[in-house]
């Protein structure tokens, strides 16, 4: 399966720079010790204090300045949107809205951090099958250009509620294109059993698009689908934009409409172990671009505007997390825990996907992996593993241990388990560091609490 790479209960002598494909692009190892974009880790680590998310501000610009380059190689008008849900916060919008790129909201929470950091309403697409009555009236109120309409339900609402405020408000509507993308169960979304969206064999999304170009207050904009995430094969791809560029036929025949807008989602992989061989923005640019142009000429369509909705491979290897080894059990013949002070609290994706991930000890980084051992939290489940029986440098207390890959989908689903307060994010810019995220105190704990 894609979503995991092969993990290995055997030392691999790898050092930090043979681990360059999972790192920051600025990833580089002085003295021995692993810095990123010119800071050192170890004196991060003891000055920020641990766990602490970092974050190499620079690799994420490139990721989105990539996406932007070679989709525009392609078709002109094609929208980058960030998906908020892998990593948000107000430094991030503004840093997406600098790039010119468009936002992804996917709850009124993540609407309400956009506005509060000034991002542009027209440019941010609103997601979610079960979008509360609450937060349509926020989408509309606060003029979102672009909300997705996951099903009759939403549709009849959205209908309503714009119309009664004398709004005409663009929609795209999300369909399943019925593609089974080659991932983890967890996360595929494109296939016909699934809660999102509109399938398109038994004829239901022809009949909302029907519906949505009759109903009032909405505006047909166009269709959007996103298959499924951490996907390899751009094939999976393919196969939907085949499938979804039929169906705009369809439309334009029995509705003599065209969509104006197609947005084929997110969900290109990226690189967590070190064998994985993900493919790239460029690749992905030419599949999905080119397809969408190509199918549209072979039907005599005119070629949309196009949208894509990266949001993993904008952040996650442009982040790591580094936390404290404050003890090491050893148990003969077994097997070695390092246990840190996170754990499943800052990363659930090991015990939630059986997700891989490699481990390094930052202030031995020019040493080899010449030991194994598994990474363990400090919380009660004996599943609080954040790296199942990897290689690793020999450990000592005190070390500051680094797991690559954890800018997406990590702090964005992070918690309070245990009451454990969540480690604040610290993004790197040209040897700088400064807080973008505070660390939780314990009086964040108590804020909601009224007794
Ligand atoms: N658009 C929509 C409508 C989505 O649902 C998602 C992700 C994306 C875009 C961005 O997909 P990406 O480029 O990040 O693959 N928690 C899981 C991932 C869930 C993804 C949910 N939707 C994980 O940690 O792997």
């Amino acid at each position: 399966m894609a979503h995991m790479s092969n993990p290995t209960a055997e030392p691999d002598f790898k050092t930090a720079a043979d681990l360059a494909g999972v790192l920051p692009n600025s990833a580089t190892v002085e003295n021995g010790h692993l810095h990123i974009a010119g800071v050192d880790m170890v004196q991060l680590a003891r000055a920020a204090g641990t766990a602490v998310y970092v974050m190499d501000e620079n690799h994420i610009r490139q990721q989105l300045r990539d996406y932007l380059q070679w989709t525009h190689y392609h078709w002109k008008d094609v929208d980058i949107i960030y998906a908020g849900k892998a990593f948000i916060c107000r430094a991030m919008c503004r840093l997406v809205h600098e790039e010119n790129c468009c936002l992804d909201v996917s709850s009124g929470g993540e609407l309400a951090i956009a506005l509060s950091a000034g991002f542009d309403p027209a440019r941010i697409y609103a997601h979610g099958n079960n979008k509360t009555e609450r937060e349509l009236i926020e989408c509309i109120e606060a003029g979102v250009g672009h909300i997705v309409v996951d099903s009759f339900d939403e549709l009849d609402r959205l209908s309503a509620l714009a119309d009664m405020r004398g709004i005409n408000q663009s929609v795209l509507l999300r369909v399943t294109p019925g593609i089974e993308a080659d991932t983890h169960d967890y996360i595929k979304t494109g296939a016909e059993d699934s809660k999102f969206g509109f399938g398109l064999n038994q004829g239901l999304a022809m009949q909302a698009v029907k519906r949505a170009i009759e109903l009032p207050g909405i505006d047909f904009e166009g269709l959007h689908m996103h298959i499924g995430s951490q996907i390899f094969a751009l094939r999976s791809y393919a196969a939907a934009i085949e499938v979804i560029v039929g169906f705009m036929a369809q439309i334009k025949d029995e509705c003599g409409t065209d969509v104006r807008l197609l947005d084929t989602g997110g969900g290109l992989g990226v690189a967590y172990g070190v064998p994985d061989e993900p493919s790239s923005i460029k690749d992905y640019g030419k599949v999905v671009i080119d397809d969408i142009k190509e199918q549209c000429e072979r039907r005599g369509l005119t070629i949309p505007r196009m949208a894509v909705e990266p949001g993993r491979s904008i952040v996650a290897n442009a982040g790591v997390t580094l936390y404290t080894v404050g003890t090491i059990k050893e148990i003969p013949g077994i097997r070695t825990y390092i246990s840190v002070d996170g754990g499943m609290t800052d990363n659930i994706r090991t015990s939630l996907y059986g997700a891989h991930y490699e481990a390094l000890i930052a202030n031995k980084a020019d040493q080899p992996r010449s030991t194994t051992a598994t990474v363990a939290g400090k919380h009660c489940e004996s599943g609080d593993i954040v790296v199942a029986d990897g290689p690793i440098q020999p450990a000592d207390i005190g070390d500051i241990l680094c797991v690559p890959a954890t800018g997406a989908y990590c702090q964005s689903m992070s918690s309070n388990y245990n009451k454990q307060v969540r480690p604040g994010v610290i993004w790197l810019r040209d040897g700088n560091w400064r807080w973008v995220v505070r660390r939780e105190t314990y009086d964040d704990l108590l804020r909601c609490d009224l007794a």
